[in-house]
């Protein structure tokens, strides 16, 4: 199978079993349920569960575990967006293309959503049944999304994002806000799916993260360069918020051309640590050039 082929089987294995995880929206309380899969199930390009896969088909890790780990990240992620669209955050009201979360139902139930989809995360790594995985692979799964997860990693990340609004950041300071704000699941994602392997050698473990980390920020990169130059309808979410709202982004910082570059630079850093793989890691390879294709 080619890489835009593993995408896309990705892409539906990982919307059947969220499927199969969230709760139907006909049990109660229904409303909260609604909400929580109306934030799922509705359009996102996987873009993480994808990254596990691909790590986990780089490393020969073992299936029903990536699978599980995929449906984790991805609900944190949406938790992350819920919340991030929220009038005390980016205040958005559009979202791939339909009325945010809490323009769709309201304000309490999307951060009760968010909040629920951040615990059914870790409900998922705790009770997602794999035999071939033993008890220390799973706590290493659930230390790595939690860290990523909170003040030191995403929710980390967003804080100084609400910090900057108005700021002028340096390089080095937007650099670890991004690092944090995205970084940080993207980088998850891989080494969980590196994690479902057994014994995986500490130098090929080094590489992957070295991988997750240059493509994590050539990805913010990406979205504060699209946000900037495309138009709301391909992007789905409201073309030129960042620039409304005075946020600092690297076109605002180093100029478009500039971050461009740097994107480029990271996607090639990105495939040339991939090197000590076989071609089982074409699919990662195939990510980080995507990453930088990527119209939204
Ligand atoms: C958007 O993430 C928010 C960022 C961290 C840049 P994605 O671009 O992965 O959003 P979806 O899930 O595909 O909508
Ligand atoms: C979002 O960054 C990062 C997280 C949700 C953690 P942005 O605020 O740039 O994402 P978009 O552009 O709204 O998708
Ligand atoms: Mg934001
Ligand atoms: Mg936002
Ligand atoms: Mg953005």
């Amino acid at each position: 199978m080619n890489w835009q082929q593993d995408k896309q089987q990705w892409q539906t294995q990982v919307d059947a079993r969220l499927e199969a995880w969230l709760p139907k929206d006909s049990i109660k309380p229904e409303q909260l349920h609604k909400a929580m899969r109306y934030a799922v199930f509705n359009g996102g390009k996987r873009i993480r569960p994808i990254l596990v896969y691909a790590a986990g088909q780089a490393v020969a890790g073992s299936d029903a575990m990536l699978d599980h780990a995929a449906c984790a990240v991805e609900c944190i992620h949406a938790y992350s967006l819920i919340h991030d669209d929220l009038p005390a955050m980016d205040d958005d009201d559009l979202r791939r293309g339909k009325p945010t979360c809490h323009k769709a139902f309201d304000e309490a139930t999307a951060i009760l959503a968010g909040d629920a989809l951040q615990a059914l995360a870790f409900q998922i790594l705790v009770q997602g049944r794999d035999e071939n995985i033993s008890p220390k692979q799973r706590l290493d799964m659930i230390d790595i999304l939690s860290v990523a997860s909170g003040s030191r990693g995403m929710a980390g990340g967003q804080a100084i994002d609400l910090a900057a609004v108005g700021q002028p950041l340096n390089e080095a300071e937007l650099e670890n806000m991004h690092i944090h704000k995205t970084g940080a699941l993207i980088r998850a994602s891989v080494k969980m799916g590196a994690f479902t392997a057994v014994d995986l050698a500490s130098e090929k473990l080094e590489k992957l993260d070295h991988f997750a980390k240059c493509i994590g920020l050539a990805f913010q990169i990406t979205d504060d360069i699209l946000d900037e130059t495309s138009d709301t309808d391909t992007l789905g979410k409201p073309q030129g918020a960042d620039r409304a709202l005075n946020k600092p982004t690297y076109p605002s910082i180093i100029g478009l051309e500039a971050s461009e570059e740097l994107a480029n630079r990271l996607v090639e850093d990105a495939i040339n640590s991939l090197q000590v793989f076989d071609k089982k890691a074409d699919s990662l390879r195939g990510i980080a050039n995507y990453i930088l294709e990527r119209t939204h």
